[in-house]
């Protein structure tokens, strides 16, 4: 099932071999997949490593199997760091980005008064999880303004938060589920630096579509999931620690048996690692496939994704905005591929069902999803649309021609 080095362009010109890598594509035959925000289509080599894994599980036994393939599962922390630029230590494995925000929020022993620092853009999860322990800790959660034209959040007005309150937390999305927005991460990071304040990155759907550098952003924790944009296998996830923040001590609330020794009866001492954030168990065959799918991400090489992705997505938004009854939602100078848009006189799940039956997979965001966002917009609901490099220019056409056909009928 491997086909490592087909899909890959070995000239200096970055430019995509889009049959190749559609061939690696299973998916692309059956689908227009502008769902990649959702979860991308995975290429042979993450499938065939992951049905690999299995095989040899069912053959000789899971622990057997994970012994015989520990120099791949490494390779999971390995390939990683190469793709954030840091070191393999700095990894730890989780079961989805949510899953890895918690362990890493678990490990702040917040104070009640203590302040979390975020934007109005940053993504649902973790505003329940930060209103939850408002609840439970008596945290205040401030949210910094979005600059007037709602191109993301006010680095100025956040630094100015940041001096007021002395948070205990400073946490930003880089690029929201609801829209295409990219925030300045790395702006936020400089500031938190100067200033030595815990800054957490959510960066679900940044990772895998543009180069992320955890240095550049000045990051102590970062999180995503490598099912979207990295094209890996649902149910998997990773938590960034720096050497920072593991040699301050930060640990997970519910640690456990990997993530620590259990040194004397009354005592442990976690691992040195990010491992400490890991479990014991793993789902060896998700952590195979993952690691193939950072492989993949690093040889098609994430330069000419980022130049591509967006673009794409550029060229979706170009025109749909231009058919009457539907508006793009989309701000900031350079938005991400995630394409949203309202459109009148449809209803949310018959629009997404009219596009599923032209075989075109996309999403649907809700009010609960974004409260602020929304509210800003005025939008109960929107379509989002998340093109990726494998698909075409002709995808993106047939999509608009679909979405403007639709808002002719609409109903
Ligand atoms: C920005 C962002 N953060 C976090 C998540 C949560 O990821 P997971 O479903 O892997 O927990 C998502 C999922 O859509 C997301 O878009």
């Amino acid at each position: 099932m491997r086909n490592e080095n087909s899909a890959f362009n070995c000239s200096a010109e970055p430019l995509l071999d889009l049959a190749a890598l559609r061939a690696d594509t299973p998916g692309c035959e059956a689908v227009i997949h502008f769902n990649n925000a959702g979860a991308g289509l995975m290429p042979r080599p993450v499938l065939g490593a992951m049905l690999d894994h299995l095989q040899l599980e069912a053959a000789v036994g899971g622990y057997e199997a994970s012994a015989a393939r520990a120099a791949e599962v490494d390779d999971f922390h390995t390939s990683l760091a190469e793709l954030l630029g840091t070191r393999p230590g700095n990894i730890a494995f989780a079961a989805s980005a949510t899953h890895a925000y918690s362990k890493a929020l678990s490990a702040i022993d917040f104070r009640p008064g203590d302040v979390i620092l975020t934007t109005r853009n940053d993504f649902v999860s973790n505003q329940i999880a930060f209103l939850s322990l408002r609840k439970r800790h008596g945290v205040r959660v401030v949210h910094a303004p979005d600059r007037p034209d709602g191109s993301g959040v006010d680095v100025d007005a956040m630094a100015a938060l940041m001096r007021a309150h002395r948070p205990r937390l400073v946490a930003v999305t880089h690029v929201p589920t609801n829209s295409g927005l990219v925030q300045p991460v790395a702006e936020v990071g400089r500031h938190c630096r100067e200033l030595d304040l815990l800054y957490l990155v959510d960066a679900c759907q940044s990772v895998g579509q543009y180069p992320v550098d955890v240095e550049e952003i000045g990051c102590d924790l970062l999180t995503a999931t490598c099912r979207k944009f990295l094209r890996g296998p649902r149910g998997s996830g990773f938590l960034y620690v720096s050497d920072r923040a593991l040699a301050a001590g930060y640990e997970p609330l519910h640690i456990d048996m990997h993530g620590a020794r259990w040194v004397a009866p009354g005592r442990y001492r976690p691992v040195a690692t990010a491992a400490r954030f890991e479990e014991w168990e793993f789902p060896y065959a998700t952590v195979l496939g993952c690691a193939a799918a950072v492989r993949y991400a690093l040889r098609v090489g994430l330069e000419p994704i980022a130049r591509r992705t967006p673009a794409l997505a550029g060229r979706l938004r170009e025109r749909l905005a231009a058919v009457p009854g539907v508006r793009t939602l989309d701000r900031g100078p350079a938005p991400a591929a995630l394409v949203t848009f309202a459109i009148e006189g449809w209803e949310a799940e018959p629009f997404k069902a009219a596009l599923d039956a032209r075989g075109i997979n996309s999403a649907l965001s809700y009010r609960e999803f974004a409260q602020f966002d929304f509210a800003d917009k005025d939008v109960r609901w929107c379509l989002r649309l998340s093109p990726h490099y494998y698909n075409t220019e002709d995808e993106v056409d047939a999509v608009a021609g679909a979405v403007a056909e639709l808002a002719g009928s609409a109903r």
